[in-house]
């Protein structure tokens, strides 16, 4: 089989409703070489290469194209930021610039999102309006402002229409603002994906249903690795830095027999780092923990999340319990005791500020034509419209501070997702947030709403605000913001 049809296939395989495809070319399945997972073939926990920058820049060259990933025990033709799944971490700092040479060798059109970094959204910045046909690249330029704030982000492909199936096949890295340290004894980057292979080996296609719901992986992956192992030593402290990179998956993160603490989610941090049970991460949400090492062996778990549903309109939209990595803490204790972790720094709070606009925008699904054929995809939007780039849904002043009421009536959870300008959350589930609470991704329970300031201080431009279940961004529901 020559290899371009296999390209071909892998490309359309993302978009959906197009395994037939897959199958019709014939592809020997000899690449496969399973390998055995009985045994103790535990796989060492791995994490993605580092690239840092120096003096204020870090230039990438960023290539997106298919590449055989060994997975789960066998051979994967999975979509690869520079050959590897995750991409590289980037890791810089506020007041930084980031290039990106963007090659897109893959064989459906893409671009870059810089999710959570408050950056231009202008020209060749953070620009989701882009488009990079196969064959083509583009210069991207991030400029960090000084105070942007430090923390955990990633970066993935946002071109309406493939984001989910580019993101799907492995599309995605992680990307660390530093400039908070904490005493510990060791970071780790953990991006978790879920994915599903079809028997050759190439991300599985999706039925109209699974589309509508938010297409959900069968296979955890913790930095594209299957339940690997980590090891620590009493006492120690480590710093986790947790990507929720799945198209649709929720994760209700527990780490059993270990002390975690908060530290933050999104750009947010937490004034006063707690102790935690469990993290809920929607789509597209980071949290950055620290946890102290308990002799012991431990499992990283996500608990199950009832995300809502369409009621007999395909499968639920359970994100079940499943294991994502284990955990063996010796008994040797670490050498010396970590000092405390620093007091952080106030968190910024907009409450206060005079508000300037009240805003009100609703997640609409039409059921009437979602239950009439696969065109319903289309029918999912934001205030009875869906996705038109040529639109401005929303123009908002620069400098102005305004309130946004984000309403759900549908019958499934929805995250939202608000480009380049940081909401801070005030009230969610009836209750007033008291914190100071700043998050990129908010989700929006099934049949309720939240209500978040926007700061609108900077960066004039246009750009979007989406669900971050992906399909349904892909199906329309994303809107457009125009900021000046
Ligand atoms: Cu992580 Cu607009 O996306
Ligand atoms: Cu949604």
């Amino acid at each position: 089989m020559k290899p371009i049809s296999r390209r071909q296939a892998l490309g359309l395989a993302g978009l959906g409703g197009l395994s037939v495809v897959v199958g019709g070319v014939g592809l020997s399945r000899t690449h496969l070489a399973r390998q055995s997972t009985t045994g103790g073939g535990e796989v060492t926990f791995v994490e993605p290469e580092v690239l840092r920058s120096r003096e204020g820049r870090l230039s990438v060259e960023l290539v997106a194209a298919p590449h055989e990933v060994h997975i789960a025990g066998q051979q994967a033709q999975l979509l690869t930021y520079n050959g590897s799944v995750p991409g590289q971490t980037w890791r810089v700092r506020p007041g930084d610039r980031i290039e990106v040479r963007l090659i897109n060798d893959l064989d459906t059109p893409t671009n870059l999102h810089t999710h959570g970094l408050e950056v231009s959204p202008r020209d060749n910045g953070d620009n989701p309006f882009i488009s990079i046909d196969p064959g083509q690249s583009f210069d991207y330029r991030f400029d960090l402002p000084e105070d942007h704030p430090p923390g955990v982000f990633w970066y993935h492909p946002h071109r309406h229409g493939t984001a989910t199936g580019q993101l799907f096949g492995g599309l995605y890295g992680a990307l660390i603002v530093e400039g908070d340290e904490v005493p510990a004894t060791r970071e780790r980057v953990l991006v978790i994906s879920d994915l599903s292979l079809d028997t050759e080996g190439e991300p599985a296609s999706v039925s109209a249903p699974e589309v509508m719901m938010g297409r959900e992986g069968e296979l955890l992956l913790v930095n594209g690795q299957h339940r690997p192992h980590l090891a620590a030593r009493q006492g120690q402290r480590e710093r986790w830095r947790v990507v929720n990179a799945c198209t649709s998956r929720y994760l209700r993160l527990a780490l059993t027999g270990q002390q975690v603490v908060l530290m933050g989610i999104d750009r947010s941090q937490e004034p006063v780092p707690r102790g935690v049970e469990e993290v809920t991460l929607a789509p597209g949400n980071r949290a950055d923990l620290l946890v102290t090492m308990s002799a012991g062996t431990s499992q990283l778990r996500t608990l199950s999340y009832d995300r809502g549903g369409m009621g007999r309109m395909g499968r639920g939209g359970l994100s079940g319990a499943a294991t994502l990595a284990s955990l063996t803490v010796s008994g040797e204790s670490a050498t010396t005791p970590l000092p405390p972790v620093p007091r952080r720094p106030p968190v910024p709070d907009l409450r206060g500020q005079p508000v300037d606009a009240q805003r009100e925008i609703t997640f609409t699904m039409n059921m009437a034509a979602m239950m009439s054929s696969t065109r319903s995809m289309m029918e999912m939007g934001f205030d009875g419209r869906s996705f038109d780039p040529d639109r401005i849904d929303q123009q908002v002043g620069l400098g102005t501070v305004e309130e946004w009421v984000i309403v759900n009536p549908t019958p499934m959870d929805h995250p939202f997702h608000l480009h380049i300008w940081p909401m801070q959350v005030i009230e969610e589930a009836g209750q007033t947030v008291s914190d100071p609470t700043w998050r990129d991704v908010v989700n929006v329970p099934s049949r309720g709403r939240v209500s978040v300031l926007v700061d609108f201080a900077r960066h004039p431009g246009r750009s979007v605000y989406h669900c971050h279940i992906l399909d349904h961004e892909d199906s329309g529901m994303m809107a457009s913001v125009e900021v000046g």
